[in-house]
């Protein structure tokens, strides 16, 4: 038999492909690094059970309940959960133990959507927050405490508020003002820190979410700490928070046979985060400083400033070039051995971590030298990001489990969606099943998709034809 997936990984493990995206662990390379090598190459050795001693995720009492209580201690939580299907088994069973069906929870529209599937399987209403978006750049700027104030003061049946913080691109919201809100008004904070498990190591990165006073947070520790992927973690904080509820719905949707190889690599990354991570943390950020530094003098390619916000993501914006972010990740890719995390029509975004080191940033130097002197012969299309706020026409759950027929695109102005428009990465819809398409939007992912924008959720994939509802 062929081993396509095999055969795949391995050359690119065998490539030593510089990485710039997750794992946070940089294809193992940190477990070399600090002496657990052992650790890294013997953990099929270890892939195990519930077996005497082994103790059991989903209610534990001997070495799992004693591992999260260290856990929970260092990331300052009441609870900390081990999480075996990624923050989006978190996410899923947050809003279902703080929401029952047919509540409102306010989330930004923004969000992964894992919280929009969430709102399905748990009849729970999404009411959107909209986030100021960098129309230059495409990206969200978060979400302000104003715009919160106004939803929750419009309508008192909202039952919890759900922020990403800091989104995909290092973007930070002010969550302690706007816990501090809630809970004057007794609702429930959830913030999806997908990308902040990192926050902690440093005062330059800002302050963690359940420091700033969030209900429960949750964490991909697989993309910004040394986490296996889909390892992940959720922190309460919180006396608001049905702790048994939570538990019921952690059993729900998580497998009934937890990777003990996902959930020894939870613990190896909280020991590397204690006994490691402020100095790691430190080296990173230095050569971060030194590559941002040096990429100021370039002609073309500049950073996004990141002020306030977590400056272990670079945005790195190439459109002077006249060629888009999908072009010089290729070019990276191709020529220079470096895979970025993601790209769009505006430029490449890189995820650094403490995995990284001084030669992965010396080689991106390198690399982004000689890009920044190859300008694009052809105009690059300027795409702005549409200026559209989407207007929800159904819940996402009665959208989804409507009659639906597919109509060319070209004929669905105006008409509600029944499926999603999701570029992936980063995994957030432009539309979500129940929103109006518009033209704006027809226009925007056309274009994007014809330079390269890979686009998931939508089962004709050529953007041809789209799925309305009936
Ligand atoms: C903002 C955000 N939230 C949640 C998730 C889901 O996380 P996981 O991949 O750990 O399930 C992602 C994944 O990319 C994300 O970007």
């Amino acid at each position: 038999m062929n081993t396509p997936i095999i055969d795949k990984l391995n050359d690119i493990k065998n490539s030593d492909m510089i990485s710039f995206h997750v794992p946070g662990h940089k294809n193992g390379k940190i477990f070399d690094r600090l002496g657990y090598s052992d650790f890294k190459n013997n953990i099929v050795n270890i892939d195990t059970t519930e077996i005497p001693g082994t103790d059991n995720l989903h209610s534990p009492e001997e070495v799992i309940k004693e591992s999260q209580d260290i856990a929970s201690k260092l990331f300052k939580s009441d609870h900390t959960f081990f999480l075996v299907n990624g923050t989006t088994c978190g996410i899923q069973a947050a809003i279902m133990a703080v929401c029952s069906i047919k509540d409102k929870i306010i989330v930004n529209r923004d969000c992964h959507q894992s919280v929009i599937n969430t709102c399905i399987l748990g009849d729970i209403e999404p009411i959107y927050v909209n986030p100021d978006i960098d129309m230059k750049s495409g990206i969200s700027l978060g979400v302000k405490l104003d715009d919160i104030k106004r939803l929750v003061e419009e309508d008192e049946d909202i039952k919890a508020v759900l922020i990403t913080s800091p989104t995909y691109y290092g973007i930070n919201s002010d969550i302690k003002s706007i816990s501090e809100y809630l809970h004057k008004k007794n609702k429930i904070l959830i913030v999806d820190e997908a990308h902040g498990s990192h926050i902690g190591l440093s005062d330059r990165l800002g302050v963690s979410a359940i420091e700033q006073g969030a209900d429960i947070s949750i964490q991909s520790t697989h993309k910004t700490l040394t986490c296996f992927t889909q390892a992940s973690m959720l922190h309460v904080k919180s006396s608001r928070v049905d702790i048994n509820r939570l538990k019921s719905f952690l059993r729900i949707v998580q497998s009934s046979s937890p990777s003990y190889m996902l959930i020894a690599s939870i613990e190896m990354a909280v020991k590397i985060y204690k006994d490691y991570g402020k100095e790691l943390m430190e080296e990173l950020m230095d050569n971060i400083d030194k590559t941002n530094n040096y990429i100021k003098n370039f002609k073309n390619i500049y950073l996004y400033d990141y002020k306030d916000n977590d400056i272990t993501k670079m945005y790195i914006i190439t459109k002077n070039l006249n060629k888009s972010g999908y072009e010089i990740e290729d070019v990276l890719r191709e020529k220079y051995n470096i895979q970025v995390e993601l790209s769009n029509p505006y430029g490449i975004l890189l995820i650094c971590s403490i995995g990284n080191d001084k030669n992965d940033f010396e080689k991106l130097k390198q690399a982004l030298g000689d890009i920044d002197n190859e300008i694009g012969n052809k105009d690059l299309i300027e795409i702005d990001y549409p200026n559209y706020i989407p207007q929800k026409a159904l819940n996402p759950r009665e959208a989804f489990y409507s009659n639906k027929k597919s109509i060319p695109i070209k004929d669905a102005v105006g008409k509600i969606c029944a499926e999603y428009i999701i570029p992936y990465p980063p995994g957030i819809s432009l539309l979500s099943p129940g929103e109006i398409i518009t033209k704006e939007i027809i226009e925007y992912v056309q274009n994007c998709k014809n330079i390269g924008m890979n686009i998931t959720g939508i089962e004709d994939r050529d953007l041809n034809f789209i799925k309305i509802i009936d």
